[in-house]
């Protein structure tokens, strides 16, 4: 009875040694710990291979794919996920990296004062105004949708823009998700927090020296900015593995808990969070699996693996439904249903304590290939 879920339980072979330091260029929610992709890549793919992740997020199957010597295919709609992912399968050169640094701060100091009074609130009770009059210089200048060694610096910057330490832009918060507007207005008044004068060009030379750019050597990949449902540029039968974790959970909107990153992005978190799939039915999720998945079986090569990454919710079994619901209906083969107990260390949604909704902590792995 193969195809009745036969459940397997498993530990992420992780060595923390092994990741590479550029999965951290930017921190982002619900991302794979990179051990789960690279078990996954060297087990069912060979060099050269196309592996596609849908929902890449900051795109750690996609740099492991590509760290692989496979072509490593990201695609997500939203547009700091993008970002991450374009950055991450087109590395430019440490050398041309400090050349636009360089050549950016020459202009920054050569051109006029830039006028912070228009700016937000919002964004002024942040920065110290040396910090954010470079922010908008960088935030104007930067062609990140253009150019590769653009994208990597807008990367850099969003990963470091809050954080509690030197190597941060911002007054003393969290680095891996903004809290609300108002919640750090009370704070800074409460704590009487005063914003620190940072020197983002300084910065962010300092942090370009810990990815050691010139000793990796990648496959270059593709990042596209689509819904999952219908990624139109990626030919039939085109693709030899997927690996994803798609949108599971009430909790997390990447809008709201990234609108200071997408504030220098140019993007609302309101209009991100619009664009993303977010729901709390089981049946409406049901039928965006369904239409998912019939795209990702159409993009497959037969005889090919497709792992999907699903956290459980309350009293459901989260996997077991999308196989039951809208996999096997499409004639996929379920090869393997793997449990991943997930320590808390390691599930992102542990930030929200209490309000952690209806995610457990288990993580189930269906392996799927198509017939
Ligand atoms: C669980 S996260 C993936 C995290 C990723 N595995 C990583 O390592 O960072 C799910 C992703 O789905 C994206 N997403 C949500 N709705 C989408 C849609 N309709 N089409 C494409 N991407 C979508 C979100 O932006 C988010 O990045």
């Amino acid at each position: 009875m193969r195809n009745q879920c036969q459940i397997l339980s498993w530990k992420i072979p992780s060595s923390k040694k092994l990741d590479n330091k550029l999965h951290s260029l930017c921190s982002y929610m619900a991302m794979f710990p990179p051990g789960l992709p690279r078990h996954f890549i060297e087990k069912y793919s060979k060099e050269g291979d196309k592996v596609l992740d849908p929902f890449s997020g900051r795109a750690t199957t996609i740099l492991e794919s590509c760290l692989l010597g496979r072509e490593g295919i990201g695609n997500d709609k939203n547009p700091l996920a993008h970002l991450l992912t374009k950055s991450k399968s087109n590395l430019p050169s440490k050398k041309r990296l400090i050349s636009k640094l360089n050549d950016l701060e020459r202009e920054y100091y050569g051109s006029d004062k830039i006028n912070i009074k228009g700016e937000e609130k919002n964004i002024r009770m942040l920065f110290h105004d040396y910090t954010l009059r470079q922010l908008i210089f960088l935030k104007n200048k930067l062609d990140w949708k253009k150019r590769n060694v653009d994208a990597f610096i807008a990367s850099m910057i969003v990963g470091i823009i809050h954080g509690n330490s030197e190597g941060y832009l911002s007054i003393s918060m969290p680095n891996t998700f903004s809290m609300s507007s108002n919640y750090i207005k009370n704070y800074i008044k409460e704590f009487n927090l005063q914003k620190p004068r940072r020197d983002v060009f300084n910065i962010l030379r300092k942090r370009l020296e810990k990815y050691s750019l010139d000793e990796i050597s990648l496959e270059k990949g593709k990042a596209y900015n689509l819904d999952a449902r219908n990624i139109y540029p990626l030919k039939n039968n085109s693709i030899d593995l997927i690996i994803t974790s798609p949108p599971y959970t009430k909790v997390i909107r990447y809008g709201q808990f990234n609108w200071i990153r997408l504030w220098f992005l140019d993007k609302f978190a309101k209009d991100v969070d619009g664009d993303l799939f977010f729901t709390q039915s089981i049946d409406k999720y049901c039928y965006f699996m369904s239409e998912v998945l019939k795209e990702l079986k159409r993009v497959l090569k037969s005889g090919k693996k497709l792992v999907l990454v699903i956290g459980d919710i309350k009293e459901k079994e989260l996997a077991n439904i999308v196989w039951e619901r809208c996999a096997k209906p499409l004639g996929f083969k379920l090869i393997k249903n793997i449990k991943d107990e997930i320590n808390d260390d390691r599930k992102v949604s542990k930030i929200w304590g209490k309000k952690r909704g209806n995610v457990t902590k288990i993580d189930r792995i269906l392996v799927l290939e198509k017939n």
